[in-house]
């Protein structure tokens, strides 16, 4: 018998976008509940929990799987644990919401896709700007025809670099910021756009500021090119100073619109002394500053979560799933691999027996190391 009433939740991981997914099942409570949460580092998941009003902890992630009342799994936890932790989801029979990038190799994303479909469950991809109210309505008025044909869609997204340790260990997080945050500006053209074929990905990247820090490029320029015609311009950094930084434009034949998430939504703000919070990765709040207010709704997180616990009872079809996971996968690939040879590259790009997606930049300091695919 399919249960009933909100849907039970268990968050694997219990730090930065842990935090998101409790504050966001929170903020939209009618449909889902968090009620465990798991994080191994001793002290943490329950720290997590009290914080969050959630009533069971775990340190093993597999214990908590062992819930027979949890239906869906929500995924916080580094990239290259991903995999692991979505196929010991399905295979418990559990619902999996997995945080962007899907996964490290599309060897992976392809186990994760067939596990799930396998085992009866939902593997719903975490990308929050299919649900960004400015965004959402951008996409809104461009299926209404505001702008006539789409020829261009750009996504940016920058700050000064990642909070914690594993993303600048390319072994953990499978790259750099392309990775990081070229998967949200990959996933958004090609949502925007309704999902056309990919044809191209021509990428520029390098490492300007935090090389003593990673192997990984801290900032990067992507251009897809769509079967359609359009084409998609993502542009990305952890080496621009002063906070978070994420913004669209538009444009069609018949007419054009820009949206900036943080600066259309804040408080233009002048403060000697400082303050509490403005905004997402702010260095300071002396001088000034650009306050947002109702940040996690701005950003799409608590319509995301709430859209989740609707698929899992049946109430709406998934507007995000692994299959769009893949797509983006596979244009890191492309992205990666165009950088190392100053190209455009040709998809479909399915590589074999990569690690990492960086893997496919990191390979130009070896001479031939190429693996096949082509290059235009
Ligand atoms: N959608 C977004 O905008 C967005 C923003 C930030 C992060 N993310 C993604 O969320 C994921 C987590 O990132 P974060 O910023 O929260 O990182 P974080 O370092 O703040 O937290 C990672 C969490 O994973 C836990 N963890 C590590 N190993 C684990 C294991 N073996 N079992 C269970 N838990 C384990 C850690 O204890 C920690 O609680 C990443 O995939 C990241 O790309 C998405």
């Amino acid at each position: 018998m399919t249960p009933e009433g909100r849907v039970k939740v268990g968050i694997i991981g219990s730090q930065f976008q842990a935090d998101i997914h409790a504050e966001s099942f929170r903020l939209m409570p009618d449909e889902a509940v968090v009620v465990a949460a798991a994080s191994p580092t001793p002290g943490n998941a329950e720290r997590f929990a009290r914080k969050h009003q959630i009533p069971r902890w775990f340190t093993d992630y597999r214990q908590m799987l062992a819930e027979p009342d949890l239906e869906l799994i929500t995924i916080a936890a580094p990239n290259s644990f991903h995999c692991q932790m979505t196929l010991d989801a399905a295979r418990a029979g559990k619902h999996i919401v997995c945080e962007k990038p899907l996964c490290l190799t599309l060897e992976e994303a392809d186990l994760m896709i067939d596990t799930c479909r396998r085992q009866g469950v939902l593997l719903l991809y975490a990308e929050e700007l299919f649900f960004t109210p400015k965004y959402v309505k951008a996409k809104r008025m461009a299926d209404e025809g505001a702008f006539g044909k789409v020829y261009l869609v750009k996504q940016a997204e920058k700050h000064f670099g990642p909070h914690a340790p594993w993303f600048w260990d390319v072994d953990r997080s499978g790259g750099g910021v392309f990775m990081d945050m070229g998967c949200h500006g990959i996933a958004f053209c090609y949502w925007f756009l309704g999902r056309p074929k990919l044809d191209r990905v021509l990428c520029h990247m390098g490492t300007y500021v935090h090389g003593e820090k990673t192997q990984g490029e801290d900032d990067s320029l992507c251009i897809l090119e769509f079967a359609n015609g359009a084409k998609g311009v993502v542009e990305n950094s952890w080496a621009r100073r002063g906070g978070m930084e994420d913004r669209i434009e538009v444009y069609g034949e018949g007419g054009v619109t820009y949206a900036d998430l943080h600066m259309g939504n804040a408080l233009p703000t002048f403060s000697e002394y400082g303050y509490g919070y403005s905004v997402e990765k702010a260095p300071s709040t002396q001088g000034w500053s650009w306050p947002v207010f109702e940040e996690l709704w701005n950003y799409g997180f608590p319509q995301e979560m709430h859209h989740f616990a609707r698929c899992v009872r049946g109430k709406e079809t998934p507007q995000a799933t692994g299959e769009d996971g893949r797509l983006v996968q596979e244009a890191l690939y492309a992205g990666y691999h165009s950088a190392a040879l100053g190209a455009q590259v040709t998809l479909p790009f399915r590589p074999t027996g990569v690690n990492k997606p960086i893997d496919l930049w990191l390979a130009r300091r070896t001479a031939g190391a190429r693996p096949s695919g082509k290059a235009d």
